[in-house]
């Protein structure tokens, strides 16, 4: 049955224009957060504005996901590769989770979300890690949207080390290799019991993964906007979400 899903928010979006099958909201939703900078270069201004923007965007997406019906929201917020950036650029990112969480926190506590963070915290500063603790720690108990941050995430990476921690369980006995399975390898990604994304986002026109989620998105459904990250609104969740609901998943079977 076809009919338009609850919304507490403004209804003047495009929630009016595409009908959205209730039955068939994505579960797992995966966005690559793209463009801070050039929606900053355009406006004139320094490329951390872009950044500051795209956090207010990060709040807009995690409401409407809520609002829509989605269950996981995972937002690539820190790639392994965004350390080659200079340094001021990369110390602002740092920053940006706390000063999220500092504004957000309550709100998140208050609206059941379970925040969680997905990467390599060993290289991220202390004041970073901390603030992410402190939100998964007073989140854990909350079973509503799990916003699910990608910080110091690589997928080679994750898969790397998920590879050698097999290994070395089985040079030391405890794992033969016929035990290899892929449920197994995706229980050890850092992902871990989170099912795959239904539906990965990128903005900023750019076509490609970046070392995102390489293993999990196998079957996932892709759609790409022109619309930089700071531009994102929850007309863009709902425009993917009708897309995605005209696809038929076929996993490599027929239809
Ligand atoms: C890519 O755009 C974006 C990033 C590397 C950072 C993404 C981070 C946020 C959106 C804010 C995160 C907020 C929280 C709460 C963790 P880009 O800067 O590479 O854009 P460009 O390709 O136009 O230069």
């Amino acid at each position: 049955m076809i009919k338009r899903v609850r919304s507490w928010l403004n209804q003047e979006d495009s929630q009016q224009t595409h009908q959205l099958s209730p039955d068939n909201i994505p579960h797992h939703v995966a966005i690559i957060m793209d463009g801070n900078g050039r929606w900053a270069k355009r406006r004139g201004m320094p490329r951390i504005v872009g950044h500051q923007n795209g956090m207010k965007a990060v709040k807009r997406a995690a409401i409407a996901a809520d609002d829509l019906g989605i269950k996981i929201l995972t937002m690539y917020a820190f790639s392994t590769e965004n350390w080659t950036r200079p340094k001021d650029e990369v110390d602002f990112l740092m920053k940006l989770p706390q000063e999220f969480l500092a504004i957000e926190l309550e709100e998140l506590i208050e609206k059941n979300v379970q925040v969680r963070m997905m990467g390599h915290p060993e290289e991220l500063p202390s004041h970073t890690v901390s603030a992410m603790e402190e939100a998964v720690a007073k989140t854990a108990g909350n079973n509503g949207l799990v916003l699910n941050f990608a910080l110091n995430y690589g997928s080679r990476k994750e898969i790397t080390e998920s590879f050698k921690a097999l290994g070395q369980e089985i040079s030391d006995g405890i794992l033969r290799p016929e035990d290899i399975t892929e449920e197994l390898i995706g229980r050890r990604l850092l992902t871990g019991e989170l099912p795959d994304p239904d539906l990965l986002i990128r903005t900023s026109g750019e076509l490609r993964l970046s070392n995102f989620m390489l293993w999990q998105l196998a079957y996932s459904e892709l759609w790409f906007t022109d619309a930089y990250w700071p531009e994102f609104t929850k007309d863009h969740l709902v425009e993917a979400i009708a897309e995605y609901q005209q696809r038929t998943r076929r996993y490599g079977g027929l239809s």
